[in-house]
């Protein structure tokens, strides 16, 4: 299985410390916020990640991560090879998906949000994948921030809001996906939404429709480091985790 992480998108929230750098290139206590993301997938296995971000900052990413000759994947210990695509334009996650199109060819693919940090393992969700896709979620105490999804009792999604102003559940849709290859097909002819974005939740609720959409719930900790203050508590929670370990 191959991943495609997304490292684009404008950072407005983090102004003015994404001003000129990027999001994912800022310290979580003492890696740069991409690291986690490559961690967690070589992890679970994946040796080729396409990372796609904007044409102004690619350099500084090829610059940190080259190739990928500094992670190691878990099932081969194989050097994980990292190769990069470009965005022009933040206009959405689904067309930062659809740039990895021709690199992800017939295969299935883990599209991750870059500034996502999943503290659960996602190796066994990546191994036993087979068809339509799965997404994680994360039960939260403020649902109306995020993206949120009704499931029936075996995991199957039956619906995603976002941002609704009555939740229906308190389960937010992590920024981890994993598809099966009919999600380019999925894509085709895709409208922009009324923000002018070619949004995921399109691509997810195609999948809802075939009734193909399952979901993992993860246990432990998960940031999506986005905001100033959930950046410094993901820096803190690393910052406790390392010196529990080492102490
Ligand atoms: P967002 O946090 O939704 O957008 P952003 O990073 O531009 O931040 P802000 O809202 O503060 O302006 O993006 C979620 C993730 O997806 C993040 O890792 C950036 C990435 N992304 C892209 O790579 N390309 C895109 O077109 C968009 C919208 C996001």
């Amino acid at each position: 299985m191959k991943a495609v992480i997304l490292a684009g998108g404008d950072g407005t929230r983090l102004h003015p410390l994404t001003l000129v750098t990027n999001k994912h290139l800022l310290p979580v206590y003492n890696k740069p916020v991409i690291y986690y993301a490559i961690e967690k997938l070589a992890a679970a296995g994946v040796d080729k990640i396409m990372v796609v971000t904007s044409p102004r900052q690619v350099e500084h990413f090829v610059n940190l991560l080259g190739s990928g000759q500094n992670f190691k994947s878990k099932n081969t210990g194989k050097q994980t090879q990292i190769v990069y695509g470009i965005q022009n334009e933040p206009r959405g996650i689904a067309e930062g998906l659809w740039i990895a199109k021709d690199y992800i060819s017939n295969d299935n693919c883990v599209l991750y949000l870059g500034d996502n940090i999943v503290e659960d393992d996602i190796g066994e969700h990546v191994a036993n994948f087979k068809d339509g896709a799965t997404i994680f979620l994360k039960k939260v105490e403020d649902p109306v921030r995020f993206g949120v999804a009704s499931v029936d009792k075996m995991g199957n999604v039956l619906e995603i809001e976002e941002k609704p102003k009555n939740p229906k559940s308190n389960l937010a849709v992590v920024g981890v996906y994993i598809y099966d290859n009919s999600v380019f097909n999925k894509m085709t002819g895709q409208p922009k939404s009324a923000r002018g974005e070619y949004e995921i939740t399109y691509v997810n609720n195609k999948y809802i429709e075939e009734g193909t959409l399952k979901s993992v719930l993860l246990k432990k900790d998960w940031f999506d480091v986005g905001t100033s203050e959930s950046l410094f508590a993901a820096g803190n929670f690393m910052r406790n985790k390392i010196s529990r370990l080492e102490s």
